[in-house]
């Protein structure tokens, strides 16, 4: 099973992407946490990205794609994954279309997440993980990004027959419920 769960930053994607993985027995994969890491340890990845992810801005194409495409050829991905925060352009959703095709794989279900600007900030604001990008600065930075960098890719996906949209606003247990009536019938 591989599921995709987006939405604008604060929407809930790392909360409930770590939910729905423990509910399925698949593996959680952030693309945001795998850059927060990078620069955490201080790899070449890492002092490539520090400035872009500081600044609230996206990584190249190529890089996330790159590295995304080296983690999901990992063997303890076979019985499934749910990727939050990519693919977060147009052009990212195409090269996975093309690297699950060569493996043979698709996608089961994009998930979107939606609550209001005002909520996702005050969400982010009250985070408290220390994060270099959830200053208001940075995260209205990561709201302008989002919607014109990111949004478009739900037509993608719409195209494809895989797009289901879920309300994210309430309590995180509603809207956990919420995604699993949002799950195609296998
Ligand atoms: P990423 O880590 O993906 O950040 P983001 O998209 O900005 O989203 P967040 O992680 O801030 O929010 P979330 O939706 O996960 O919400 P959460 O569950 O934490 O990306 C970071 C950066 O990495 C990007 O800006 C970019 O630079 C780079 N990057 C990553 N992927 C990339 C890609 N594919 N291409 C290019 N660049 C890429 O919830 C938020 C808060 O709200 C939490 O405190 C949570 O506890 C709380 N909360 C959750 N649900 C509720 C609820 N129902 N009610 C109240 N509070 C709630
Ligand atoms: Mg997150």
């Amino acid at each position: 099973m591989r599921i995709i769960i987006f939405g604008p930053p604060g929407a809930g994607k790392g909360t409930q992407a770590k939910k729905v993985a423990e509910h399925f027995g698949i593996i959680h994969l952030s693309t945001g946490k795998m850059f927060r890491d990078a620069i955490n340890e201080g790899t070449e990845l890492g002092k490539i990205v520090k400035f872009i992810i500081d600044e609230g801005q996206l990584v190249p194409d190529q890089t996330v794609v790159d590295m995304v495409e080296e983690t999901i050829a990992g063997e303890e991905y076979k019985k499934g994954y749910i990727i939050d925060g990519f693919p977060r352009t147009v052009e990212q959703a195409v090269a996975f279309d093309n690297m699950l095709e060569r493996r043979n794989e698709a996608v089961d279900a994009f998930i979107s997440l939606y609550a209001p600007d005002d909520e996702l900030i005050q969400r982010l604001l009250a985070r408290g993980e220390g994060r270099s990008d959830d200053t208001e600065e940075k995260i209205k930075t990561r709201l302008e990004v989002y919607k014109k960098e990111t949004a478009p890719v739900m037509e993608h996906y719409q195209q494809a027959g895989l797009f289901r949209s879920v309300d994210g606003t309430g309590t995180v247990d509603e809207i956990f419920q919420r995604i699993l009536s949002a799950m195609p019938e296998k």
